[in-house]
């Protein structure tokens, strides 16, 4: 796997956006897997930035976003769709049919994950997926036992993730996240040509040591990266604290 450790997260998120700039140019109808979560929101911004600079189009690009909480309407302040839309969608040329987002209020929940895949095999599968990592190190909503061979399904979230995730950054209340999610699995993750990890501050650490030191574990969802042949974590100091000498010299 390819580590790189920045001084700061701003770097390690530019650095990033240089890299799916440089995909979108080499192939314009290029397919890009997005994530949420308050990780990918400066690659956002910096991708939204060089659009408006005229420095990347959109206009053929095709995006799929890992997961969807179940039960969120599209338009709930706290629905992946509605976060994508408010931090990249509305603010480049992409056409909005041609961005994906699992629906979380299918009353056929397998047969939207069922689709989703079709949709992504149609697509030519994803070139590049964007991923943040959780500190149990779950990548998506995959948690913890997830299989390496899991595709999209119905997941029940963690204790952990529902408390991470209702800080204050999002919900406000652990109460109103909802229980349960559609999430793309480990094995769609993997099928994607390149990956490109996310992680900064020293709560995950723990998650980025244990993902990167030992043997691929479905009790660290992330450690299947180690498997891909074209993984690339940008990383800041923090995040990468408590790696040892030994990993951190890939840098
Ligand atoms: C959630 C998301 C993941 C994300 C993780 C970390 O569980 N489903 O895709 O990587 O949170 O989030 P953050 O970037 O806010 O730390």
């Amino acid at each position: 796997m390819d580590i790189r450790i920045f001084n700061t997260f701003e770097e390690a998120s530019r650095f990033a956006a240089d890299r799916v700039c440089e995909r979108i140019l080499a192939k314009p109808n290029l397919v890009l897997g997005l994530a949420t979560g308050e990780t990918p929101l400066q690659l956002y911004r910096e991708l939204v930035e060089r659009f408006g600079r005229g420095d990347v189009d959109f206009s053929k690009v095709t995006t799929f976003n890992l997961d969807e909480y179940l039960g969120l309407p599209p338009d709930h302040p706290q629905s992946y769709r509605y976060f994508m839309d408010r931090n990249l969608i509305s603010h480049i040329n992409i056409p909005r049919e041609r961005t994906h987002v699992l629906d979380g209020m299918t009353r056929d929940a397998e047969k939207t994950c069922r689709e989703y895949e079709a949709a992504i095999a149609e697509a030519g599968g994803i070139d590049i997926q964007i991923l943040g990592i959780g500190g149990s190190g779950h990548i998506a909503f995959n948690e913890p036992g997830s299989t390496f061979d899991s595709r999209t399904r119905v997941v029940d979230l963690s204790e952990d993730t529902i408390r991470a995730n209702s800080d204050g950054r999002f919900f406000k209340d652990p109460a109103e996240v909802p229980r349960q999610a559609l999430s793309m699995g480990l094995g769609t993750i993997m099928e994607a040509k390149e990956i490109l990890l996310l992680a900064s501050g020293k709560r995950k650490a723990n998650a980025i040591r244990t993902s990167l030191e030992g043997l691929p574990t479905p009790d660290v969802p992330a450690s299947i990266l180690q498997r891909h042949r074209a993984a690339h974590l940008f990383i800041d100091g923090a995040a990468a604290f408590r790696l040892t000498q030994t990993t951190s010299d890939h840098r």
